[in-house]
């Protein structure tokens, strides 16, 4: 069986395509990958959901992004070869999974991507979670267990638009897995790049306007004194939290250079990080970064500096699975594990208080063909290691 996933995420950078192969073990599974871009007028119409959205114009961003998405699996599939069938992550435009009610949002039409392909899509991943009282983020840490379980006890951490970190014990180790949003990962560098450069440049391009610019102590221990860095885990957050509006408000008091703002916003979001680790996970042999905060060096160098007692290594270099394509490879794996009815330890995680499926299933035209395959995996096939 093998399984397409995509993914794109808070950055609101375009889609990341990574195909498995359940049949082979661990890290062999990764297949390859393709990424696109966001054309600029979608990008823009998914910056501008986070402010008032009316549902007409919901509907029809929705329609969009399921063309987009519809287009980027066939590339991927024309490139990759045949798949049984899509895990489709969606694109968040709402994240509150602590209002009352709470509750997430993921659009971008499945049924557009079913029609295109003919395939099964499994989607809708995080609704689920929140109504069985998670808060339906971070997905990602049981496929980081499954693939990267080791003999210590290590940590991935995902720079994507927000920082995501996982906990995995040692071999034999009986603690539970644990994990949390640490905070930002690149979306407020890529907010002050957007703002200075008059929305010329999305993001602070291979770390070098950061490592242009000096370190401000004083805004920096204003910045991280942020009430979601003080917050108990399990929790998890989105551009609610950390978007554009506060980097502007950052910059209206800025009294430094340019290059100082991108800088400091780049080490707040290193020093949240490294904060969330000392106060809230048990020590560890490594940390392996993963998405696309791993190409942007200042933040990698700014991540070593403020963690001196622990190794910090790119996830890519240590795995041979490329930094933008281990998300979508952990939604792939999620689509199996939905297709196979199972559910995943999510307690310790995002705080679930009941086991439950997560995704929904959209029936392609391989439907009674992708039963028969599913069919064929045994109970414990690709849950427990490698
Ligand atoms: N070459 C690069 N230099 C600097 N930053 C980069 C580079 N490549 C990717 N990034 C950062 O990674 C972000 C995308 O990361 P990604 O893992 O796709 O996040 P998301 O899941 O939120 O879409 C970009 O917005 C950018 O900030
Ligand atoms: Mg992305």
């Amino acid at each position: 069986m093998r399984a397409l996933g995509l993914m794109s995420g808070t950055s609101a950078d375009g889609v990341d395509a990574a195909l498995l192969d359940f049949a082979a073990p661990g890290e062999q599974a990764y297949v390859g990958m393709y990424s696109q871009a966001f054309a600029a007028p979608l990008r823009d119409m998914v910056l501008a959901a986070n402010g008032p959205l009316p549902v007409e114009q919901m509907a029809i961003l929705d329609r969009h992004l399921g063309a987009c998405y519809a287009d980027v699996a066939q590339a991927a599939i024309a490139q990759m070869g045949p798949v049984d069938f899509i895990a489709l992550h969606g694109q968040t435009i709402r994240h509150q999974p602590r209002a009352a009610p709470g509750f997430t949002l993921q659009i971008g039409s499945a049924a557009d991507v079913a029609v295109a392909t003919g395939l099964t899509v499994v989607h809708d991943f995080r609704r689920a979670d929140v109504a069985a009282g998670g808060e339906g983020a971070p997905l990602v840490p049981p496929f980081h267990h499954y693939l990267f379980q080791n003999d210590q006890a290590r940590v991935i951490l995902n720079l994507g638009g927000m920082a995501n970190l996982t906990w995995i014990p040692g071999a034999g180790d009986p603690r539970p897995l644990q994990a949390f949003d640490s905070g930002p990962g690149n979306v407020l560098i890529d907010a002050a790049v957007r703002l200075l450069s008059r929305g010329t440049a999305q993001c602070d391009l291979h770390g070098r306007l950061g490592a242009a610019g000096k370190v401000q102590e004083k805004p920096l221990m204003q910045w991280l004194k942020h009430a979601y860095f003080q917050q108990v885990p399990p929790k998890s957050t989105g551009r609610e939290s950390f978007d554009d509006s506060l980097v502007r408000s950052w910059w209206a008091d800025w009294a430094y250079g340019e290059a100082d703002f991108v800088a400091t916003i780049t080490a707040l979001t290193a020093g949240s990080v490294a904060e969330a680790l000392r106060n809230w996970m048990p020590a560890a042999s490594e940390l392996l970064v993963f998405g696309g905060g791993a190409e942007n060096p200042t933040l990698i160098n700014a991540l070593r500096a403020a963690l001196p007692e622990l190794p910090v290594r790119l996830g890519a270099q240590v795995s041979g699975i490329p930094a933008q394509a281990l998300e979508a490879l952990a939604f792939a794996w999620l689509g199996g594990q939905c297709l196979l009815g199972r559910s995943l330890p999510y307690a310790q995680v995002t705080g679930v208080r009941q086991s439950v499926v997560l995704g929904n299933i959209l029936p392609g035209k391989n439907w009674p063909k992708l039963l028969a395959v599913l069919a064929t995996y045994p109970e414990k096939a690709f849950i427990n290691g490698h």
